[in-house]
């Protein structure tokens, strides 16, 4: 065994020291090699910053292959088809598609999923907020993720896609079953649930469609309804997923940004501090907090053409890369005392949204949902202290708390 096995050995998700805090080792294995092989995993992983954004925008590589090969000409299963619902739910995800096919949707979202429209937002945003604010105000000591995150960004979320706001308790339920089909360990029983949750959520959201073909109402659903009866090209089974990828995506990550943010934030008082005096600007300390305890830690991308070299290894086609987001955006070839949590560093142009083709269609909408967040807490309760030490949920992929008790 090589000094690097033994250290890549230590990357151990199953281990609950490393999910505490996995960055020691990160930064070791960062340092000790850009890319590894990974023969548990069956991929490649890539640990600097200069590499994931490089490969982010390396058209050479996809989310999917299936547009330019089978499964069996990549030496690849077949998709398991007891999760078919699960694979039916992601088919037209914009994250599960390459050009041509991605292209084409990503122009009709983008079409109604405008920079104005986020505008628009902004009035109900901050109402949101604040009256989830009042409510843990009256609790005196309150849950982050569950008294304010969670209901919020699930608001926001519903009230931009048109969907009723009393059911976003199952939309949670759903949605949190369904991405933990994305962890690498993940164990039947959660592929279990993950189907069935996904084969749930996408009779409801068929509801939801042909309601809003009924009664109109201008927001997005409804507006991506349109395109497709305008006679331009979104189908049933687009319209689907693509509500479904904005339910998702939209939910889990703002939250965990919250999460990871504001744990990080109570742990380094100091920064805090910089926020309530004024001297931070909430803007400033969002981009902070996703750089530095990434909610998102790993993306895949396959190999689909000849040629392609990272960090001077070659790369076969249908080989599979791990981007090591967590690792990148603690790069010290990047980024100055890159251990070090500095809200008022204000450097958007971390990893955080990823880049190129797939870059987060979603990032001024969560960028303006995180800052309003900051401001509103910053401002209500000046003395914010832990409750309690919060822990991460077991998962390595997606980052983020159990739960996180603070008082007011
Ligand atoms: C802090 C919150 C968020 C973070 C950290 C985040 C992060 C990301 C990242 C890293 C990607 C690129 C994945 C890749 O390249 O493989 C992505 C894509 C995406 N995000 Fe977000 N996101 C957030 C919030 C949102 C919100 C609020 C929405 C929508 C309401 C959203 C919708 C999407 C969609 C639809 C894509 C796929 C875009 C495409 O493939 O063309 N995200 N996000």
């Amino acid at each position: 065994m090589t000094d690097l096995d033994r250290l890549v050995a230590r990357f151990d998700v199953n281990d609950p020291a490393f999910i505490a805090d996995p960055y020691p080792i990160l930064n070791a294995i960062r340092e000790a090699t850009p890319i590894y092989w990974s023969e548990p995993n069956q991929h490649w992983v890539i640990t600097r910053f200069e590499d994931v954004a490089g490969a982010l925008r390396d058209r050479r590589l996809g989310r999917a292959y299936t547009h330019r090969y089978s499964h069996a000409e990549l030496g690849r299963e077949e998709p398991d088809p007891r999760w078919s619902l699960f694979h039916e739910h992601e088919e037209w995800s914009l994250l599960c598609l390459e050009p041509p096919d991605h292209t084409r949707l990503r122009r009709l979202v983008s079409k109604v999923f405008t920079p104005r429209a986020v505008a628009k937002l902004g009035g109900s945003i901050e109402g949101f907020s604040n009256a989830l604010i009042d409510q843990c105000a009256e609790k005196g000591t309150f849950d982050l993720l569950t008294d304010y995150a969670q209901p919020y960004s699930v608001a926001v979320i519903c009230s931009m896609l048109g969907v009723p706001t009393a059911d976003s308790q199952a939309m949670l339920d759903w949605s949190h079953a369904i991405v933990k089909m994305y962890e690498l360990e993940a164990d039947e029983a959660t592929k279990q649930a993950a189907n069935q949750a996904a084969g749930e959520y996408i009779e409801y959201t068929k509801g939801i469609i042909a309601e809003k073909r009924k009664n109109p109402d201008g927001l997005l659903v409804s507006e991506l309804v349109r395109v497709e009866d305008d006679g331009d090209t979104l189908t049933q089974a687009e319209i689907v997923s693509t509500t479904m990828v904005l339910l998702e995506a939209g939910h889990e990550a703002t939250v965990n940004t919250l999460g990871n943010g504001f744990r990080a934030l109570m742990h380094h008082y100091d920064q805090w501090h910089r926020l309530v005096s004024g001297e931070v600007e909430a803007t400033a300390a969002v981009e902070e907090l996703l750089r530095w305890d990434s909610p998102l830690q790993m993306f895949e991308r396959w190999v689909l053409d000849d040629g392609v070299e990272i960090a001077g290894q070659p790369l076969d086609v249908g080989q599979e890369i791990a981007m090591l987001f967590g690792s990148a955006q603690r790069d010290p070839r990047r980024f100055d005392n890159a251990d070090s949590f500095d809200v008022g560093r204000n450097d958007p142009s971390h990893v955080g949204f990823g880049g190129g083709i797939h870059f987060c269609v979603g990032a001024p909408l969560a960028r303006l949902e995180l800052a309003q967040s900051i401001r509103g807490l910053v401002e209500r309760f000046p003395n914010l202290a832990l409750a309690e030490e919060p822990r991460y949920h077991p998962t390595f992929v997606i980052r983020g708390l159990t739960g996180l008790q603070l008082a007011g």
